[in-house]
């Protein structure tokens, strides 16, 4: 069977310092998957991995079937996978709707010039996140740690993926901003965008994603239905301090 997303054998060493051990995983297309695990796990640097920015010790990372783990970031963002980052990353000195336009932008130079500014779409994308009017010209600095989040949101979706890998879009979000956050992603699901998730925050997870992985220094501990890997008793001593 095809994946959407497959890694196998992912090794990815910093110095003495393994981050990722052999990790190995599918996610079918349309299929929303959570990866939970302590801080250091290892989340974060598969991320990575997949997009690109970090490139792997050993192992293959592929999509439909096809060996992506050579590719640069821009190809892999071509072929529809796209990230946002736990900490943020807008142009400080770009608007929301400049910031958008980044997304929209094609990699190569060449593109560049051929293409012309689509300020309807970086509008429509922007209102897609929950943006109105009075957003549009604030600057990073302007905005709320929920607005932020939502920004690189828009500008991921600015490069029109098919899959959606989203680091910690919970953290630091009041109530009602976790609340709308869930409310986009859960349209993504419904629409059929392929999601990996990670969240500390396993209450507003748990009813995004179809299958968990909870993983510990590098490596799968637990993989199944969300309350499977909730029940796993290494998962329960990472998370509830259970001996
Ligand atoms: N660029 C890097 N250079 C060296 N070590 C790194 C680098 N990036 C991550 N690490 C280390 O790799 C391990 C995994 O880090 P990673 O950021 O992937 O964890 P995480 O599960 O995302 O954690 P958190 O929940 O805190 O975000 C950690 O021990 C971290 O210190
Ligand atoms: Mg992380």
């Amino acid at each position: 069977m095809s994946h959407h997303l497959e890694v196998k054998n992912l090794v990815k060493m910093f110095g003495g310092l393994i981050a990722t051990n052999e990790m190995s995983f599918q996610v079918a297309e349309g299929e929303s998957l959570g990866l939970i695990g302590p801080n250091g796990a290892g989340k974060t640097t598969i991320f990575s991995l997949i997009m690109g920015e970090l490139r792997q010790t050993s192992g293959s990372i592929t999509c439909f079937d096809s060996e992506i783990s050579h590719l640069p970031t821009h190809e892999r963002i071509q072929r529809g996978i796209c990230r946002t980052y736990q900490v943020p990353r807008p142009f400080a000195d770009m608007n929301v709707l400049e910031n958008i336009r980044v997304g929209l932008m094609p990699d190569s130079i060449w593109q560049m010039i051929m293409r012309r500014p689509d300020p309807e779409r970086e509008i429509e994308l922007a209102q897609s996140v929950g943006f109105t009017e009075n957003d549009f010209l604030r600057h990073p600095s302007e905005l709320s740690i929920g607005d932020l989040r939502k920004l690189e949101l828009a500008r991921t979706l600015a490069t029109d993926p098919s899959v959606m890998l989203l680091d910690e879009v919970f953290a630091g979000l009041t109530v009602a901003e976790i609340a709308q956050m869930a409310e986009l992603i859960n349209q993504k699901r419904e629409a059929g965008m392929t999601l990996v998730i990670v969240s500390h925050d396993l209450k507003s997870l748990e009813p995004l994603i179809d299958r968990a992985i909870a993983m510990n220094y590098g490596a799968i501990v637990a993989e199944g239905s969300f309350a499977d890997v909730m029940a796993d008793d290494q998962v329960r001593a990472t998370y509830l301090g259970d001996e």
